[in-house]
């Protein structure tokens, strides 16, 4: 009888440690195919996340189109005190922006606005914007600081570009109001 007893409480013990195991297991299961879900989604969003890069050239073709009253408009929104504490920690290292003119290593920007590009007195150009021939208008301010060697490949301006819109916004907004600043 007692052996009878034995058998059955073995057989409900062993009974129990299966469905321990077996819920042990499937948890296992359920657990690394949720890491795979969650793996195979991170690898499907990659392709998707090229995607965006392309968007994000379509949106750079977009910028490159930017007509100069959209960029005027756009810098009534920008803000100048924001420009001028983004231009004294990211250009005043190299760039001088207070009459009278003092060049540094890189050229005068006290006037910089409407003026002939490469052509600051006294300062010794790369080839590339001495050959430019064009002038500093608001557009080509944008495109030279938003990327300065795409821009004006082979510049000796070893800064690598301003990629936040509204920081390259405030700052042109500085340059500007400061140029006409000191032309009066
Ligand atoms: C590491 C030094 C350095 C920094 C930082 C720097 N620049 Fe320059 N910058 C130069 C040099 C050098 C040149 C001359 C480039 C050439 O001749 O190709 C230049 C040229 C320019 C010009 C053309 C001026 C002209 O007379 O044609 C502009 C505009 C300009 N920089 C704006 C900026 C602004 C705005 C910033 C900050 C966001 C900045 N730079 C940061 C070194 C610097």
């Amino acid at each position: 009888m007692s052996s009878e007893l034995n058998k059955l409480l073995c057989a409900i013990l062993s009974a129990f440690l299966v469905y321990l195991l077996a819920s042990f297991l499937s948890e296992l299961i359920y657990k690394s195919e949720e890491k795979k879900k969650i793996k195979l989604s991170y690898y499907i969003e990659k392709p998707e996340l090229a995607e965006p890069n392309t968007n994000k050239n379509s949106e750079k073709t977009k910028i490159t189109k930017i007509t100069e009253s959209e960029l005027t408009q756009l810098l009534e929104k920008a803000n100048l005190e924001k420009g001028k504490i983004f231009v004294n920690k990211n250009c005043a290292s190299c760039h001088d922006f207070n009459m009278p003119i003092k060049n540094k290593i890189g050229p005068s920007l006290a006037n910089v606005l409407n003026r002939k590009i490469g052509q600051m007195e006294n300062y010794k150009y790369s080839k590339t914007l001495l050959n430019m021939e064009k002038e500093w208008n608001i557009l080509n301010l944008y495109y030279f600081l938003e990327k300065p060697k795409d821009w004006a490949a082979g510049t000796k301006m070893s800064y690598r570009g301003i990629t936040d819109s509204s920081k390259l916004l405030n700052t042109i907004k500085f340059l500007r109001e400061n140029s006409l600043k000191n032309e009066n």
